[in-house]
């Protein structure tokens, strides 16, 4: 069975409580049950963390690579600041994605440029809980072609 990782930034662990009427009524822990559950589906093994400290996602993006087959990363506010991010998802080569709970490119300007970005093959980002599970299938995808 192959593995894959979801690495989700700060404050996510605050979802079901914050800023409902954007990113939605699910808690992180709802959210991952759901994720876990379509990744058994299509027969990858999920593990999920949640961080708020950007050191400790540095060092999560660098134990998936010898421990993952791909990855999938919220990186939350770090999306718009983080260089270092950056660097480390462009240091390694499985297939990773970024999502977003909501549509970063119609909030406000500073949320509209992500620099994590230039690190991934694609983003999926403005499908609430369910950017978490279309980048599963995406995942999928990517590591059966
Ligand atoms: C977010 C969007 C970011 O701009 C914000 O800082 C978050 C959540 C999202 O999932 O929509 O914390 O990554």
């Amino acid at each position: 069975m192959k593995k894959i990782i979801i690495i989700n930034g700060p404050n996510l662990n605050l979802l079901g409580d914050r800023e409902k009427d954007i990113y939605g009524e699910k808690t992180l822990s709802e959210i991952e049950e759901i994720s876990k559950d379509r990744a058994l589906a299509l027969n990858l093994n999920l593990e999920v963390y949640q961080s708020n400290s950007e050191s400790e996602i540095i060092e999560l993006i660098h134990k998936a690579q010898n421990n993952f087959d791909g990855l999938i990363i919220n990186p939350a506010a770090f999306t718009h600041t983080s260089v270092a991010i950056l660097d480390a998802l462009r240091s390694f080569k499985i297939p990773k994605i970024e999502i977003h709970l909501s549509n970063i490119y119609n909030r406000e300007d500073y949320r509209k440029k992500s620099i994590t970005s230039a690190g991934v093959n694609g983003i999926i980002c403005g499908f609430g809980y369910l950017s978490y599970v279309l980048a599963i299938e995406a995942l999928s995808s990517l590591l059966n072609r």
